[in-house]
């Protein structure tokens, strides 16, 4: 008999950093694996993301929500759950701010409800998991807090998986509420998962809600582009395939029951994120090209903070290096370019994203501030 394929369930696949697994894996692994893409659909997930793998065998897509008991429990009836990646989540900070219920809800008891119907499958009668089976969480470094700026003179701090827990918003309170059931499984019932604490992904298929593509968008419109604050928080970008990578690399290598956290060192203010995009458009779009007429530094628009707003995040991924072996591919110049030259391919989707219901978001979140 031929072995059996390794099958995966991804939920939220149809998200942003999710379809970009799906796609890392099925380019890493072609037929030898099966997907299984579980996700509710809402307004973060498009199927659009993963038009290309639609037609393959050894991919599934289930439209169902992760709070709903059934509609996952009739997965693992349905099919030799071999590994779990966890991504469906409430992502947006600033949606988190207007509306933290359902981030409680999809986040925090979603993730329960996942490892509820997971243990019932692969538990067995002596209180064993079936060899072989993994869970990985798909977390955030906003769950450690905010670092301080470093003086001039002083060593910057960084986020371990040792530093205590300190979260902000209601995002990442609710981010870290999953973790530490994550947590509790793995300490109360030997449930084999790994988490994962990665810091901000950018890349193909993010929605316009987040810095990059939200700039690029309003840059290409002659939109204003609102700036919180002073412009200095800072973050740490990870080209999201690197990130894909590394969730592979530690279902695959990591030890069970360790958490792991993913960065590539690569920090800067949210201002010179702003510069670099709008040099970066000037430099790919072609002279002939009319959307060169609006994208001007004259755009840039300082406004109201995001409230709670963590100062800087920043990653040391000594551990993930050292016992997994991982290290980033994509440098950050690199990544952005890409970045920017997709989205200039990608017109398509990305007026189909931005009509409808994403107006009435823009509308709210920014005509105040
Ligand atoms: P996203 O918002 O782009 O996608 C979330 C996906 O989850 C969507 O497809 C959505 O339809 C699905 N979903 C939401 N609620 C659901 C539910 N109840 N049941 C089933 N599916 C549901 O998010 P993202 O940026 O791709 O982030 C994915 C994961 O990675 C999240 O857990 C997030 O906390 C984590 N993370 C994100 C970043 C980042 O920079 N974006 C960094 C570190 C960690
Ligand atoms: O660190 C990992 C996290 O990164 C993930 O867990 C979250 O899911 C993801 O959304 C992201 O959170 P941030 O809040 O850091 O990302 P966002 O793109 O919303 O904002 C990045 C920075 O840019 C932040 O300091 C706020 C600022 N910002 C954002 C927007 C949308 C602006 O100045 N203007 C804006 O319009």
């Amino acid at each position: 008999m031929a072995d059996k394929k390794r099958t995966y369930l991804v939920t939220g696949g149809a998200g942003f950093i999710g379809s970009n697994y799906i796609h890392y894996m099925f380019d890493k692994y072609d037929d030898q694996i099966i997907i299984i893409n579980f996700d509710k659909l809402t307004y973060a997930g498009n199927l659009a993301n993963l038009s290309d793998v639609e037609g393959r065998d050894n991919y599934i897509f289930v439209k169902g929500d992760v709070t709903d008991r059934k509609d996952v429990s009739s997965v693992f009836e349905k099919y030799d759950i071999d590994r779990v990646v966890h991504f469906a989540a409430e992502s947006h900070v600033d949606r988190s701010i207007v509306d933290p219920e359902i981030f409680v809800r999809t986040n925090v008891l979603g993730t329960a409800t996942m490892l509820n119907c997971t243990r019932d499958a692969w538990q067995q009668e002596d209180g064993s998991f079936i060899e072989g089976k993994r869970f990985l969480h798909v977390s955030t470094d906003e769950v450690y807090g905010s670092l301080q700026e470093p003086k001039e003179g002083e060593e910057p701090s960084y986020f371990y998986e040792t530093t205590p827990y300190d979260p902000h918003s209601p995002y990442s309170a609710s981010k870290a509420s999953s973790d530490f059931i994550v947590k509790a499984y793995i300490d109360t019932y030997g449930f084999p998962a790994n988490i994962t604490n990665c810091s901000n992904n950018y890349g193909a298929y993010q929605f316009p809600e987040k810095l990059i593509p939200l700039m690029i968008h309003n840059a290409l419109e002659g939109k204003a582009l609102p700036v919180y604050g002073d412009g200095k928080n800072v973050r740490d970008w990870l080209y999201v395939m690197d990130h894909a990578k590394g969730i592979d690399m530690v279902m695959e290598k990591g030890k069970l029951g360790e958490t792991y956290n993913i960065g590539g060192h690569n920090e800067r203010q949210n201002i010179q994120i702003i510069h670099t995009i709008l040099d970066t458009l000037m430099e790919l779009l072609p002279p002939e090209d009319t959307r060169r007429m609006n994208v001007s530094k004259d755009l840039i628009t300082y406004v109201t903070d995001r409230l709670g707003h963590d100062r800087r995040y920043a990653i040391a991924p000594d551990k993930i290096k050292s016992e997994v072996g991982w290290e980033p591919d994509t440098c950050f110049e690199d990544g952005i370019r890409l970045t920017v030259k997709w989205y200039l391919e990608n017109e398509d989707w990305v007026n189909n994203v931005t009509s409808g219901d994403y107006q009435k978001y823009y509308e709210e979140m920014y005509s105040n501030r």
